[in-house]
């Protein structure tokens, strides 16, 4: 099979800039400098400290830095050099190991909260609130009253006091990243829920945990000096720059002078987290390949072909047969129906095409084709393995199977592939999560047989998205959905975020496999032009309500319904020696307010006094067309 390519715009990778943007930052560089200094310093304690940091000399107390003492002496004649250096060695491996404990407690609960959502994600967030509105210290105080003093459970008491900003902080990500196409493609291929949160999620949400990390070792360690100057951290004699620093403080008139040794590595090793933090944030919110770029406009169509005879509408077995479809939403104003008794069927190996305006619910009739969404009311009849499955009721096993059958191909090609994931894991999951397909070589093998199936060169399996063009990342989402082999598949405006040309190529590319693998295509669209050449019957959907349904050709020749005849006169023009169309007039109605009757009368030519109070039904007219307009037998609309 030969299929056009497009080409490609190559970008390098998003870690390499990361880094480097961290390196520009003088600042963030530095911290990072003495944030490495300090580690090995609190590593190597042993081998660089002069003394041990409880060797006594009372007999030379206080005395002030000379060569054998570089930074003098405590109270008891101890080396402050050395103390500070073991003290290093306590202090940041206690902020480690409370930032750490913190972000296990906080992980599973922040990304339980945003995925589900609802009530568990209220009943989470509130009891984080109630710890958040108490101040750290307070609170870190307390628990480490009712724990007793000591190193271990002042470390708890500081966890405790960091996990409600951590599981807000992954719980606001999660459900930033919970919306993204990406994830709902994972979802509609079966993949289950943990492997979801572990693989698609946490990935993404890393990021701004790192720097909320970073951020919260400098706050871990001043609670931790806090509780150790206060008498509740680090017992002596063991040295922490918190017990340092208190016991300068009993001594201020003998050795004030000591109080600004811990106090110095306090603030500068603070000052670190926070520089660097910050030096994360903007090195991260620039890289990574996060960035969406929404490209392409919406023009004519020019160079679909379609080879060979369609078939006829009759031929074949019905494959998916919807009736009586509606679905509600809530809203503030009571239940909103924005798909109302929604009903077609599509044979095998046909194309339906959906069509209409913003708003009139595509979208959420192939959401629930899909079982993405539940619908409210209706039966989804899906053919598959000899037998119908009501895709509406199937329980959750079922549907389990189900999805391998059908698949989603998203608008949008920069928002549905997961940017940190390489084009061999994009397309390779399926295969491994729905397929069981564990062996690695495998899969690469029949990765590559999909990306050629394509049009895209196999050799590119290891290169991210942002190393395609458009029509490039198109074409993966494609290879992806047909990694399952699917009977059907739901094209949700798969072309309209592309320019004119790579438009073409795909709706070749997805009419050339539809002919070599027997596919049968829901195609969704809001404009009339690109549905023509790809698409067997249309259905045109207007505020939740298909108001006609015809062949193409019977459609495009003899529109029925005015809204249709609007919709022709609104798409585009291929030919620019030609006028442009007429634009629909007026705003497509509220679908949970639409107006009484039916519901284009507000924008219709033809409207009559019964079109403002009777709803019109959608009847049969000759062959198998369906139209809902009182008018339609008596208007020429073509
Ligand atoms: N999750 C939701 N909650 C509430 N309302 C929703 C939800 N999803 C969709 N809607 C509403 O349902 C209606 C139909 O939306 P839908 O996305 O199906 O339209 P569409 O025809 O696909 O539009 P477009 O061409 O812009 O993609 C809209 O009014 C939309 O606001
Ligand atoms: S029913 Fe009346 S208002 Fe509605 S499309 Fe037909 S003529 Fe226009
Ligand atoms: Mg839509």
């Amino acid at each position: 099979m030969t299929v056009a390519t497009d080409a490609g715009v190559v970008a390098s990778s998003g870690s390499g800039h990361t880094w480097a943007r961290l390196r520009a930052d003088r600042g963030a560089l530095a911290a990072l400098v003495f944030l490495a200094l300090l580690c090995c310093v609190a590593l190597g304690a042993d081998l660089i400290a002069p003394a041990h940091p409880s060797q006594l000399d009372v007999r030379r107390a206080f005395e002030g830095p000379s060569a054998e003492h570089l930074l003098g002496t405590d109270d008891l004649g101890r080396d402050v050099m050395s103390r500070m250096i073991y003290g290093a060695r306590v202090s940041v491996r206690a902020s480690l190991q409370v930032v750490i404990g913190a972000l296990l407690i906080a992980l599973p609960l922040g990304l339980v909260s945003g995925f589900f959502g609802g009530r568990i994600d209220n009943l989470l967030m509130r009891s984080m609130d109630a710890l958040m509105s108490l101040p750290p210290l307070i609170l870190a105080l307390a628990i480490a009253g009712v724990l007793g003093p000591g190193l271990t459970n002042t470390m708890i008491a500081i966890s405790i006091v960091l996990v409600p900003s951590f599981a807000r902080l992954i719980r606001g990500q999660t459900l930033a990243v919970r919306e993204e196409v990406f994830v709902e493609a994972s979802i509609s291929i079966g993949s289950p829920t943990g492997w979801i949160l572990r693989r698609r999620i946490l990935p993404n949400v890393a990021s701004p945990l790192l720097v909320q990390a970073s951020i919260a070792l400098g706050t871990a360690l001043i609670v931790e000096a806090s509780l150790s100057y206060l008498g509740l951290g680090i017992q002596p004699p063991q040295p922490s720059w918190g017990s340092m620093l208190r016991r300068a403080y009993d001594d201020v008139f003998a050795g004030g002078w000591l109080l600004f040794i811990p106090g110095i590595a306090i603030a500068a090793t603070v000052l670190a987290f926070n520089a660097l933090g910050e030096g994360l944030r903007d090195a991260l919110a620039l890289g990574s390949g996060t960035l969406r770029h929404r490209g392409g406009g919406r023009l004519g169509l020019t160079g679909v072909r379609r080879s060979g005879p369609a078939p006829s509408p009759d031929e074949g077995e019905v494959v998916l047969d919807v009736r009586g479809l509606s679905v509600e939403f809530d809203s503030a104003a009571g239940p909103q129906r924005v798909v109302d008794d929604i009903g077609f069927s599509i044979r095998r190996g046909q194309t339906l095409g959906l069509v209409g305006e913003s708003g009139s619910g595509k979208t959420t009739v192939g959401r629930c084709i899909l079982r993405a969404l539940d619908p409210t009311d209706g039966e989804i009849h899906f053919r598959v393995d000899g037998n119908i499955v009501d895709v509406a009721r199937a329980d959750h096993g079922q549907l389990k199977n189900l999805r391998r059958h059908m698949q989603l191909i998203f608008q949008d090609p920069y928002a549905s592939l997961n940017p940190r994931m390489t084009v061999f894991d994009i397309v390779g999951e399926p295969l491994f999560v729905s397929m069981g397909m564990k062996d690695r070589a495998q899969r690469e093998t029949r990765v590559r047989e999909l990306l050629a199936q394509v049009g895209l060169n196999p050799q590119h399996l290891q290169r991210y998205p942002h190393a395609f063009s458009g029509g490039q990342r198109q074409r993966i989402g494609i290879a992806r959905g047909l990694a399952l082999n699917p009977r059907l598949i739901v094209a949700d405006e798969p072309v309209s975020a592309l320019d004119v040309s790579v438009q073409a190529q795909i709706l070749n590319l997805l009419g050339q496999l539809q002919r070599d693998l027997g596919l049968t295509y829901l195609f969704i669209a809001h404009d009339l032009s690109v549905v023509r050449h790809i698409c067997d019957r249309i259905a045109v959907m207007y505020v939740g309500r298909i108001v006609e349904l015809a062949q193409t050709e019977e459609l495009f020749r003899t529109p029925r319904h005015p809204y249709t005849r609007s919709l022709l006169d609104a798409a585009p023009v291929p030919d620019p020696s030609q006028p442009p169309g007429d634009f629909i007039e007026g705003e497509v109605a509220d679908p949970g307010n639409p107006p009484p009757g039916c519901a284009f009368h507000p924008r219709c030519p033809f409207v009559q006094d019964r079109c403002r109070s009777q709803v019109p039904e959608l009847r049969q007219l000759e062959g198998k067309r369906r139209v809902s307009c009182h008018r339609a037998e008596e208007l020429d609309l073509a």
